[in-house]
């Protein structure tokens, strides 16, 4: 996996952003299940059939990376074991590039035309960085556990 690096002015557009996404983190999670399991509709099995806690533990997840964007050993840990779980689910490497669209075209939505591209490519790197971590402790796990 290629190493994905958040430039200093990456992070300072996230968190700087960050206040205004989470004011719709109910509707970002709303059309980021809709949009997900339409273009994909074979994830839908992975979740539970009552899906309202699920969109604000991910956007709960999300707030914690953000806490954690200089800090970026003990971001790695976090999401490590996120990853590891995430196998447990059923989820698998290929899956976190669904989720990566889904997400980044459902905050694009609800910011309308208050999202410029540099916002956009940050939160797109944000989310490639996470997933990179999450993957990287999904084959730890996988290969700890002889799966
Ligand atoms: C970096 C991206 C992701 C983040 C931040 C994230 C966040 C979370 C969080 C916080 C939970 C709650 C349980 C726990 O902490 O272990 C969870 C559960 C879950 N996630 Fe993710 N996730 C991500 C990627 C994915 C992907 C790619 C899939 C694939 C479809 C997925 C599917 C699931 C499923 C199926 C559950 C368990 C639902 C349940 O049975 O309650 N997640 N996720």
């Amino acid at each position: 996996l290629e190493k994905v690096v958040l430039s200093p002015l990456q992070k300072h557009i996230i968190r700087r952003s960050f206040g205004g996404i989470t004011q719709h983190s109910d509707q970002i999670a709303q059309l980021f299940y809709a949009r997900l399991f339409d273009a994909y509709p074979h994830l839908r099995t992975l979740f539970p059939a009552a899906m309202e806690v699920q969109g604000q533990k991910l956007m709960q997840m999300l707030a914690m990376c953000v806490i954690y964007l200089d800090n970026e050993t003990q971001l790695g840990h976090t999401v490590a074991a996120l990853g590891a779980r995430h196998v447990e689910y059923g989820v698998r490497d290929e899956d976190y590039q669904a989720v990566g669209e889904a997400l980044l075209w459902s905050i694009s939505q609800v910011m309308g035309g208050s999202i410029t591209p540099d916002i956009r490519d940050a939160w797109q790197t944000l989310y490639d960085l996470l997933a990179h971590m999450a993957i990287n402790g999904a084959r730890a796990h996988r290969d700890a556990a002889g799966k």
